[in-house]
């Protein structure tokens, strides 16, 4: 299992997924502020994993906070880090809901750890279920990274796909290299490498064929919120597969934590979509390809309910009517 969410003493320690997979390196989070940094960098990211830094990232604000006020303030930033994966208030709300004063640390670091090694376990038991959709032989097409680097240490969607694998069902995995910033390329192939599964890198373009000249079984990605009718945020791009995969009668699959579901959030049009830095869609690795004109970057986008076969959960698969089967398995 990777190891990339380390809490020690008076830091935290995250393995740095810009540099995967040339280098593994390590880098140390001593302030909420160098914790944003690397949240905002994608250092550290995917939703669950967002919820798991959250929940330290409350530690490390009570141990260089001086007053209560200085401590709020840094939570509060730590939480709004980023706007669209909502496991990171969450579990930064978790921790604080379960605390009486902000320098009560070892409370903190608790109940946090508890929020990881629960999401590792949530984790398995998603892939358990999932792992049935699966038959042997299938190709499976994933998007971004929704594996062990996005949550706690096992994965959602790969979870999914560890599962059949370590239940020896001969499966292939596609995986989209997800521009602009290829967590497919970089981050998915490689936990993929890792554990010998096989798998292919593919264009984000060639999906569509692929599902057309019937090379894709089916199709699962993560989520970063799911809103109560089942409308689903996740990378941009994952909105484009579910279409394709309903034009071509290819299952389309969500596998997520129930902590992914927001009660405040009716449809996904109260879903916030993050836009990042232009320069990621205009550079490559540091070099400019594109001509010189502005770029647009959203970095999500929403899958209408609709177009979703199922949601992947550690309490079972939701199968529409989304907004009555979701009310029912969050009770
Ligand atoms: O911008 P990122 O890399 O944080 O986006 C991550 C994703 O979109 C993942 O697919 C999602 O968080 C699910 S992770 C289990």
């Amino acid at each position: 299992m990777i190891e990339h969410i380390i809490l020690c003493e008076d830091h935290l320690k995250i393995l740095d997924q810009t540099l995967l997979p040339h280098e593994k390196k390590y880098i140390e989070c001593r302030t909420a502020e160098t914790l944003i940094e690397a949240m905002q960098s994608l250092r550290i990211r995917g939703a669950p994993a967002l919820g798991i830094a959250g929940a330290y990232g409350v530690v490390i604000a009570s141990l260089e906070s001086r007053t209560e006020k200085e401590f709020l303030e840094r939570v509060e930033k730590i939480k709004n880090a980023r706007p669209t994966a909502v496991n990171l208030s969450w579990g930064v709300e978790k921790v604080l809901s379960g605390i009486e004063s902000y320098k009560n640390t070892e409370k903190m670091r608790e109940i946090a750890k508890d929020i990881h090694k629960d999401d590792v376990q949530r984790n398995k038991k998603i892939g358990e279920y999932g792992e049935k959709i699966i038959n042997d032989g299938d190709s499976i097409l994933t998007h971004c990274n929704a594996g062990a680097l996005a949550t706690g240490g096992y994965g959602t969607a790969l979870g999914v796909i560890r599962t059949a694998w370590e239940k020896n069902k001969k499966i292939t995995v596609f995986a989209d290299e997800t521009r602009p910033l290829c967590q497919g390329a970089r981050l998915t192939a490689w936990e993929l490498r890792e554990e010998n599964i096989p798998c292919k890198v593919i264009p984000d373009s060639a999906a569509g064929f692929l599902m057309h000249i019937g090379e894709i079984d089916v199709v699962i990605t993560g989520a970063d919120r799911i809103a109560m009718n089942g409308d689903t945020a996740n990378k941009i791009g994952t909105y484009t597969l579910s279409v394709l995969a309903k034009e071509n009668n290819v299952p389309f699959y969500i596998a997520a934590p129930l902590s992914t579901f927001d009660r405040n959030s009716i449809s996904g049009k109260d879903i916030k979509i993050e836009y990042r830095d232009e320069k990621e869609v205009l550079y490559f690795y540091g070099k400019r390809v594109a001509a010189d004109v502005p770029a647009l970057n959203p970095a999500f986008d929403i899958t209408p309910h609709e177009y979703i076969t199922g949601i992947i959960t550690e309490k079972g698969i939701i199968s529409p009517p989304y907004e009555k089967n979701i009310k029912e398995i969050l009770k």
